[in-house]
């Protein structure tokens, strides 16, 4: 296993789109099994390709955090293809390190994702689960669950995000 870097609030590629995974090969497979590691070290719950520099959409979940029975899964070339439900939920980001927000987000998602075999999978996803999906699929965007908190405390918030920005880079 080999740690990848995690790039951080500043970094340009954060705010770019990612580009869909083409080639299901044993160079993906090792950059899953290395960044779900690199998770783990890191004590993520999830963690995008963008976030070690990878502009490919795909993911990795620790869902072993969530329910003991599951494994750590990669979601490749995710889609959300429909949402219920209101839930409020603290959340933090590997990549903007000390900051943590209440976002809101739907409670129920319906998806559509590859597995690391190439195979397409349909579920519907709802709890934590469905919260870590929201977030990571949003990297795959350029988006940060900064960008989904109210605008009075992400003002709040401003001097630390700057300061992070700042040390990385
Ligand atoms: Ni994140």
């Amino acid at each position: 296993m080999t740690l990848i870097p995690i790039i951080k609030i500043g970094h340009p590629s954060l705010r770019q789109t990612a580009n869909p995974v083409e080639k299901f090969d044993q160079e993906l497979t090792t950059l899953v099994d290395n960044m779900i590691e690199t998770m783990r070290i890191n004590e993520g719950i999830g963690l995008a390709a963008p976030q070690v520099n990878i502009m490919l959409r795909f993911f990795v979940i620790d869902k072993k955090l969530i329910n003991e029975e599951w494994e750590a899964q990669a979601y490749i070339n995710p889609e959300i293809i429909d949402a219920r439900g209101l839930d409020s939920y603290e959340e933090g980001c590997l990549s903007i390190p000390g900051i943590r927000a209440e976002v809101d987000r739907p409670f129920m998602i319906w998806v559509k994702y590859q597995t690391i075999e190439g195979k397409t999978i349909e579920e519907e996803l709802e709890g934590l689960l469905a919260r870590v999906f929201q977030h990571e699929y949003d990297h795959l965007d350029g988006i940060l669950f900064i960008d989904r908190i109210p605008f009075i405390r992400k003002k709040m918030l401003e001097s630390q995000i700057k300061e992070i920005e700042g040390a990385f880079s």
